[in-house]
């Protein structure tokens, strides 16, 4: 909890038609180049894990990585990155998931997470929640508990955190854009 005041929506940037035609782009490189919004937001982030008693903090390649680390260390919890394929040097367990055009995969370590583990994921954006319900079913199929997913943004007119509370996962988000 720092002192001053942050409009944190304000500094996120809308491109129109990136990366095709039709879709805002909202680009979180320009809260992040501000000191005090990037550390609001983390701060607020953290505020909302904390309740969780979150034992591992899940971020999702790449932008995921950005938010991810700096609540775990706020919480002193673990970071488990969850990473595209090609990256994880030991024995990895994976999921598949459909994208609108195609498909990909994300990684993590076999027993990176254990059975009973709390873990909480932490992404900049949802929109139409494939990669974070991927996620938890990879962390699920670990054994992991996965109580909540916190976002700083959410894009709710695409279904994402609808679809995470019906898998029985808590949605949150610091903003969002209809
Ligand atoms: C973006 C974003 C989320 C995901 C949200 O990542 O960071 O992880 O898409 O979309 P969804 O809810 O429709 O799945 P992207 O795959 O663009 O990768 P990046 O973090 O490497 O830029
Ligand atoms: N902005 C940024 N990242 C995204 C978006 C968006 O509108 N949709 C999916 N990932």
């Amino acid at each position: 909890t720092r002192s001053w005041r942050v409009d944190l929506k304000s500094l996120i940037r809308t491109i129109p038609d990136f990366p095709k035609p039709g879709i805002q782009f909202r680009d979180i490189t320009t809260l992040l180049i501000d000191g005090r919004g990037f550390a609001a937001a983390v701060d607020a982030l953290v505020e909302m894990a904390r309740p969780h008693g979150a034992d591992l903090i899940a971020g999702i390649e790449a932008r995921g990585f950005i938010f991810s680390a700096p609540v775990a260390r706020a919480l002193g919890a673990g970071l488990l990155p969850v990473r595209k394929p090609g990256k994880l040097p030991g024995p990895r367990i994976g999921v598949d998931y459909a994208l609108e055009y195609g498909t990909d995969r994300l990684e993590i370590h076999e027993g990176a997470c254990l059975p009973g583990h709390r873990v909480l994921l932490v992404d900049d954006l949802i929109a139409t929640g494939g990669t974070a319900l991927a996620t938890v079913s990879l962390l699920r199929q670990a054994g992991a508990e996965v109580p909540a997913a916190l976002f700083v943004i959410d894009l709710p007119e695409l279904g994402g955190a609808a679809l995470l509370k019906q898998a029985g996962v808590e949605a949150a988000s610091l903003m969002s854009f209809e």
